[in-house]
């Protein structure tokens, strides 16, 4: 397959997924792995990705110099492209004021890499530093104001400074595939039926007779990890469906639907909303309720899997992602916001680990999901906090605000779907505050609660920006929540883009 070495630019999954896209295996490694570990891999390409270090800097993130001079062929984006021209003797400096956004490529001398590729066509650029000359052996391929393509072709070694994975670089699919395919040689040894049928295999194997118990959430990732193992090993797998009591309208029952009834999973569902809600009595510290409600999930998990003691197996829905994320050269981002999902069983249950979906990224689990008879609009849902409504209804919460929420989230994610709006939007959901306000019905003067419509974009949920909903759509919402869920009077529309402020509000 394809290595792409992480440098810790944010568009780094979105490189392995392209190469996917193309049915081509690829894995996303630390810059620092070890030429060794890296040529273990057999690799037919390598892609050095962007990052935010600047090569000249102290603290660069330097790689051997040898994986260039391995023979393997070599693109380097962005940051990949300056640590090329460093390595080899060029001079990379300080761009005057870097370049962000869409630019222009002209393409100088054609290449490999650009075959087919127009004369003049958009890139998308996010720089500060840039080549100032270029390494012995390398000719430049392309301008954009500032160096943008350089290569080496004798050497296949091949560098952009613009982001070829990005969708706003126009011909950044056919550059990628002129790497994969012509360059590399790569096979398509990537199929997503293959992998459902290599794991079933690798699933029966390695449980045998053994018992698995899984935390099912409704969620994507618990959901398709739950049918996969259960395709497997059918009825030795035991779901824990914790039903927190602060999950959207109905969801509790939908789940008992959609998995038990439809895919005959068994699930043990464990109505705990009771106890989450007197844990979080008068409790309005947005970092202390996610500390009860994480505590408190993991306290019903633990007592639940005692019922099932003949288990072996954990299992659980890791993606690649979170896979990436762990091992990232980033280091544990700081904490803005403690995350807690399923987990943390006490280490003395001694329950291995199954994750059926480790290796794939989540527009993958999707299509997973697809392929074992999962309904298109569940493997689309989208993403929902561990914490649930507990976050969602600012300061503390008890059960009349929930139920409020989950009339007004409802009606909102019910119109999203009616207009076709709820794929164009990665994440939508309904904030209630505690704040009154005054307003009229009838003849009559109401004080009643105000409701945030929040609705973001994103790639990679690290930055987002808010939906661009149109007006008549908002104006459908507000008038449905305030005329159907008594105690809301007042509806407001989140715009606000992260960063600085987060996508949940607590
Ligand atoms: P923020 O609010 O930090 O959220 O911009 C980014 C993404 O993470 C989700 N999120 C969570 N997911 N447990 C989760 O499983 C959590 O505690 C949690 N907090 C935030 C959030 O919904 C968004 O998709």
């Amino acid at each position: 397959g394809i290595i792409i070495l992480d440098f810790g630019s944010q568009y780094n999954q979105l490189i392995g997924r392209r190469v996917r896209e193309m049915e081509v295996y690829s894995e996303i490694i630390p810059f620092n792995t070890p030429l060794s570990e890296i040529l273990e891999k057999k690799p037919v390409g390598i892609i050095l990705s962007g990052g935010p270090s600047s090569v000249n800097s102290a603290e660069a993130h330097l790689i051997e110099k040898e994986i260039l001079e391995s023979g393997i062929p070599i693109l380097g984006i962005c940051y990949g492209m300056q640590l090329i021209a460093h390595l080899l003797g060029g001079k990379v400096s300080k761009g005057v004021k870097g370049e962000y956004g869409k630019s222009q490529l002209n393409i100088e001398k054609s290449n490999a890499l650009l075959d087919g590729v127009s004369q003049n066509s958009t890139v998308w650029m996010s720089h500060f530093d840039e080549i100032e000359s270029i390494p012995e052996g390398f000719e430049i391929s392309g301008r954009s104001g500032v160096i943008a393509a350089m290569a080496n072709s004798e050497k296949n070694i091949f560098a952009l400074q613009f982001h070829p994975e990005v969708s706003h670089t126009e011909e950044g699919g056919k550059m990628l595939e002129n790497f994969v395919f012509n360059i590399c040689k790569a096979e398509k040894n990537w199929k997503l039926t293959n992998y459902i049928e290599k794991t079933v295999a690798e699933i029966k194997e390695k449980v045998g007779t053994s018992k698995v118990i899984l935390g099912l959430s409704g969620g994507v990732d618990s959901s398709v990890a739950a049918v996969l193992i259960h395709k497997a090993i059918g009825d030795q797998l035991q779901c824990i469906f914790v039903d927190t009591g602060l999950l959207r309208l109905d969801e509790g029952a939908k789940v008992m639907e959609n998995y038990g009834d439809f895919f005959n999973l068994k699930i043990d569902k464990v109505e705990a909303g009771e106890r989450f809600l007197k844990k979080l009595e008068g409790i309005s510290d947005p970092e202390e309720k996610r500390k009860i409600i994480g505590g408190e999930f993991v306290a019903v998990f633990d007592e639940e899997s005692k019922k099932f003691k003949d288990a072996k197996f954990l299992a659980q829905g890791t993606i690649y992602p979170d896979v990436i994320e762990s091992q990232s050269v980033k280091g544990p981002s700081a904490v803005i916001k403690s995350h807690h999902n399923v987990g943390g069983l006490p280490e003395e249950m001694n329950l291995d680990l199954l994750e059926p979906l480790r290796e794939l990224f989540k527009d993958e689990v999707r299509k997973v999901g697809e392929e074992l008879g999962i309904p298109h609009h569940l493997v689309h849902r989208h993403p929902f906090p561990g914490p649930g409504l507990g976050i969602r209804i600012l300061g503390a919460v008890d059960a009349e605000k929930v139920e409020i929420l989950q009339k007004a989230d409802d009606i909102f994610i019910e119109e999203l779907y009616a207009h076709d709006l709820y794929e164009k939007v990665s994440q939508a959901f309904v904030v209630l505050l505690p704040v009154k306000s005054v307003g009229v019905m009838g003849d009559e003067r109401t004080y009643e609660y105000t409701a945030v419509v929040r609705s973001a974009n994103t790639i990679d949920f690290m930055t987002a920006t808010w939906s661009r909903l149109p007006y008549e759509f908002l104006d459908l919402i507000s008038s449905r929540i305030i005329n159907e869920v008594r105690g809301i009077n007042r509806v407001c529309y989140d715009i606000s883009s992260k960063p600085p402020a987060t996508i949940e509000w607590e």
